[in-house]
């Protein structure tokens, strides 16, 4: 008898477990590049924490316009979305591609033609399908060119949505997600995104909201991710507010949150860096790594390390010698996983998840108790502890830096960077 009862009991947990889990996707988004290497193993990434995995990127061919796929990973991508499923069969997988930087001008000539974008709309359904991903995004796109340019993406993302929703019809199967990754500002200068086009037909938008400031360009620090901030300086929360103003809904904006920080080097020791005079980076050529090498770093080698969160502009930084570096970390993440919550965005999209620290920044991010517990009052200067006295500074050449942030050194030049206010068009 009570074997019975615990059995209906179980059955009950099992239950509301998978409602919980299929009411998901339509609720918050929990979303993560997976940025796709040489030997990456991709059944170590922890896809119980997100409900959307985005593999990235794959490339607009220039001569055929088809969707096209870096033959030395296209195994990878080719068993992604199977492999992610294996732990979580909940999630679901997105293709992206990436047209930013260099790859802009060859995208400015596909939209521009019917016959040429006919082809890349259906070549990329088609990759999809085959590779058993469940929507599409398209990353690196930022307002520039002429107006023309917009107005041909708006049609662009016409056609597509057409598109998507016939094959939809045709196979029976759901109707494949369309999103993109969008600027911090939806408008530069006099160019703007067609911002109607991108409502009616985008699920999403989430919104690059860092690389504001970079140690390869910028010759004054200041934190690359700040949630507030002045106003002459760029922060996340104005960029949102931007595009509320031009009339995108929030309900339809996930916050792109960076898993890297930027490390810069400062000309004299400074009690309180920001602002300082800086001559470039410090430890990679871009000043860029990936969070668990922060961490790492700071753990074993920063004897002199401090380390410190700054609630006011929701951003993590630490010190060391004449090395300033800035960074989300758990508070940071937390803070700002807590503001979406707080403005009614749709969720959060990091990039990248191999960056994470054992899933240490994802695990904060996703647990939702956080989601309404959180308040930005925490204000802490820490001295992290210290395991191995070994001087640090070339020490991390050792490690393999392409990994830190951008593994693809091609892809280093071109950047996942939202330039924004600075940016020099093509
Ligand atoms: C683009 O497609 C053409 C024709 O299929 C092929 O020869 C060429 O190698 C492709 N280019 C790249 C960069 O993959
Ligand atoms: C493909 O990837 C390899 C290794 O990362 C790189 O050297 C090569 O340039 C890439 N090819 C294209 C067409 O992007
Ligand atoms: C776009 O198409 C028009 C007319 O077909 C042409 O005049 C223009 O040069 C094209 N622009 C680009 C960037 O290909
Ligand atoms: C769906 O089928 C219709 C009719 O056969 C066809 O015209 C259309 O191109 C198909 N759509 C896609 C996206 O394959
Ligand atoms: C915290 O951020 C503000 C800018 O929002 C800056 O003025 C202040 O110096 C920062 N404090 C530290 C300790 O970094």
């Amino acid at each position: 008898m009570s074997s019975k009862l615990v059995a209906l009991f179980l059955l009950i947990l099992l239950y509301l477990a998978l409602k919980c889990h299929c009411s998901t996707p339509q609720s918050r988004v929990k979303a993560g590049y997976y940025y796709m290497g040489i030997g990456n193993v991709i059944s170590d990434l922890n896809s119980k924490l997100f409900t959307h995995l985005i593999c990235a990127f794959t490339f607009v061919n220039s001569s055929t316009y088809h969707l096209s796929i870096n033959s030395s990973t296209e195994q990878q991508f080719s068993t992604f979305a199977h492999i992610v499923k294996t732990k979580n069969p909940f999630v679901t997988t997105l293709l992206s591609i990436w047209v930013g930087r260099e790859h802009l001008l060859n995208f400015f000539s596909m939209i521009n033609q019917s016959s040429y974008r006919n082809s890349f709309v259906h070549s990329s359904i088609e990759t999809a399908r085959l590779y058993g991903f469940q929507g599409l995004d398209l990353a690196g796109l930022v307002p520039t060119g002429s107006s023309s340019d917009m107005a041909n993406f708006g049609t662009l993302l016409d056609e597509w949505r057409v598109a998507v929703n016939s094959e939809a019809k045709n196979s029976s199967n759901p109707e494949l997600l369309l999103v993109m990754a969008g600027n911090r500002l939806p408008a530069l200068g006099s160019v703007i995104y067609p911002i109607d086009s991108m409502r009616r037909n985008l699920d999403w938008v989430h919104v690059t909201a860092y690389d504001n400031y970079l140690p390869g360009r910028d010759r004054v620090t200041y934190f690359h991710a700040a949630l507030y901030g002045p106003s002459n300086l760029a922060n996340t929360d104005s960029g949102i507010n931007e595009w509320k103003r031009r009339g995108f809904l929030l309900s339809k904006l996930v916050l792109g949150l960076p898993y890297h920080g930027y490390a810069w080097t400062l000309t004299s020791p400074q009690k309180n860096p920001v602002g300082a005079v800086s001559t470039g980076p410090a430890f990679t050529k871009d000043g860029s790594m990936g969070y668990k090498y922060f961490k790492w770093y700071i753990r074993n080698y920063a004897q002199e390390a401090v380390s410190g969160y700054n609630a006011t502009s929701v951003v993590n930084y630490c010190t060391v010698g004449l090395t300033w570096i800035n960074y989300d970390d758990v508070e940071a993440i937390r803070a700002k996983v807590s503001y979406v919550k707080q403005k009614g965005l749709l969720g959060y999209n990091m990039f990248q998840v191999r960056n994470d620290d054992n899933w240490v920044l994802s695990r904060a991010a996703a647990q939702l108790r956080y989601w309404n517990m959180y308040k930005n009052d925490e204000k802490k200067q820490r001295k992290d502890s210290l395991h191995d006295p070994v001087k640090y500074p070339f020490l991390l050449q050792a490690l393999d830096c392409q990994d830190c942030y951008r593994p693809d050194s091609s892809l280093t030049s071109l950047g996942f960077v939202s330039t924004n206010e600075q940016l020099t068009p093509l």
